[in-house]
């Protein structure tokens, strides 16, 4: 089951009828309360603007977050020259195209779309619905970039669930040749950025206190090979990866089928 934390509400950023109808259509779609902006009562708001979705927390200074594919310096851009060295692209293996990943906690969809730039047929999961839902606008943006259009339309499918499920549901035919984990777990963010992000996502969609049993599930699921993401020094989920890729603060442990 997807978890709802309490606390989020969905606002429109202007009191625009054209916003309005968004933010009251994404409040039904998701069920969160909609509420307007600067009314007290609840931590985070997903913001409907003109441009994008947005996740921002009451009351601070802090800017956005939300998933953007398009910028220059986006991290799927900068990396693309460099993907060949890149540590997850060497864990999840990539043999023969189309290699099919399943990208079992997709998140705001980084990780998801360098693998699509790679070459890999990425099924992204995600089960927050309102990660999913920052996620899907994203893409959506993506969709109208000619540079990525053609990577997020051919390579890249979202899917809003439980990859627990997702995966357990599979048939033979449709099993994934890698599955790739990313839970959230205590972190060093490099970058204010990315330490706002992380924290920001992790106040909706909590600790993944469940990502054994979900390593348990994509180990049965994936036909090659399961790649966990860990902090560099963290023990590994499981015991025994056969391989590991390392960056400089986070590592890529891959655990091959026997
Ligand atoms: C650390 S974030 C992933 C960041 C992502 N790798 C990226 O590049 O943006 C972990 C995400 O996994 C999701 N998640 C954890 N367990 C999941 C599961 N069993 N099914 C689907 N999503 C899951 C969480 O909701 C959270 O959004």
């Amino acid at each position: 089951m997807a978890r709802m934390q309490p606390g989020i509400a969905i606002v429109a950023e202007r009191p625009e009828p054209g916003l309005v109808d968004r933010a009251r259509r994404l409040s039904g779609e998701l069920s969160l309360p909609l509420t307007s902006a600067g009314e007290p009562g609840y931590d985070l708001h997903l913001v409907v603007t003109t441009r994008r979705l947005e996740l921002r927390e009451a009351g601070s200074r802090t800017g956005p977050v939300y998933a953007d594919f398009c910028r220059p310096r986006s991290v799927s851009r900068r990396q693309v020259s460099a993907l060949a060295r890149d540590p997850l692209i060497r864990a999840i293996g990539l043999k023969a195209k189309p290699w099919h990943v399943v990208d079992a906690t997709a998140g705001l969809g980084r990780n998801a779309v360098l693998l699509a730039w790679a070459g890999c047929s990425v099924t992204a999961i995600e089960r927050s619905p309102a990660i999913a839902a920052l996620l899907g606008d994203g893409l959506r943006r993506a969709m109208e970039d000619p540079q990525m259009q053609p990577v997020v339309a051919d390579r890249l499918h979202l899917v809003r669930g439980d990859a627990r499920e997702v995966l357990a549901e599979m048939a033979d035919d449709e099993q994934p040749d890698a599955v790739y984990m990313d839970p959230m777990f205590p972190h060093r963010a490099k970058s204010a950025a990315s330490k706002k992000e992380m924290r920001l996502c992790r106040l909706v969609a909590g600790d993944d206190t469940d990502a054994a049993e979900l390593f348990t599930i994509a180990r049965r699921t994936a036909r090659h090979r399961v790649v966990v993401k860990r902090w560099l020094r963290a023990p590994p989920l499981a015991p025994d990866p056969a391989i590991q890729y390392k960056g400089r603060s986070i590592r890529y442990d891959v655990y091959l089928r026997g």
